[in-house]
């Protein structure tokens, strides 16, 4: 399973890229945003630091549109994937440029449906959003485990990435769905190497050793 980080922080991108656990990152308008800088900057910036995957939304809703910033996107580093939204128009953006051999992204998939679509226009991944599933009273982890069942079973290449994790519970069933990858906020990463008990045990053997005689 691969780790993607979902923050354009490149501070929190180094400090996590140094444990050898980011095999790519993705970012969308949000995130961007947060950064207050340059979008193409910030993913160049991104893409010097972590030689994976690197993804990149387009902002335009017609096919013309995604089509022109995904060429321009594409130039910017060789590792970009271009994330485009799930839409009628985003399919024919897709088709078009898995044919032109730039990487996409296929974001914001909230069905099975929406899954098998993306995949056959032939996007390179598909990103359901479990978290925003969840808040909608289902659980957002089985979507990704019909999807995988799917994929497997027709032979697809295309990747999952689960997105929208909120908690150690959507990474943990994610694996166990057999996700291809998940993409984890930064401030929840050290959450997944922590635990009370360690840290209890550590403290123990620390005092512990203080009465070995020197
Ligand atoms: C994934 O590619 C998205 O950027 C991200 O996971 C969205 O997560 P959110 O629902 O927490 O905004």
């Amino acid at each position: 399973m691969k780790f993607f980080l979902d923050t354009a922080d490149i501070n929190e991108i180094k400090r996590i890229n140094q444990l050898g656990l980011v095999d790519g990152i993705t970012t969308n308008p949000s995130i961007i945003a947060k950064e207050g800088k340059n979008f193409e900057e910030v993913i160049k910036e991104i893409c010097s630091v972590v030689k994976g995957p690197v993804s990149a939304e387009v902002i335009g809703m017609e096919t013309e549109e995604m089509l022109q910033e995904a060429r321009e996107i594409a130039k910017w580093a060789t590792n970009v994937v271009v994330k485009i939204p799930m839409t009628e128009a985003g399919l024919r953006a897709v088709h078009i440029l898995s044919r032109e051999g730039i990487k996409t992204n296929v974001t914001l998939i909230f069905s099975v449906a929406q899954g098998l679509m993306a995949t056959k226009a032939g996007a390179n991944y598909i990103s359901p959003f479990v978290g925003r599933i969840d808040d909608t009273g289902t659980d957002g982890v089985n979507l990704v485990k019909d999807l995988k069942q799917i994929l497997n079973e027709y032979q697809f290449d295309t990747e999952i990435i689960t997105a929208s994790i909120r908690n150690i519970s959507h990474l943990q069933n994610a694996a166990i769905a057999g996700a291809d990858i998940a993409t984890i906020p930064g401030s929840l990463f050290p959450k997944l190497w922590s635990h009370p008990l360690t840290d209890i045990g550590i403290e123990k053997f620390l005092a512990d050793w203080e009465k070995v005689p020197k």
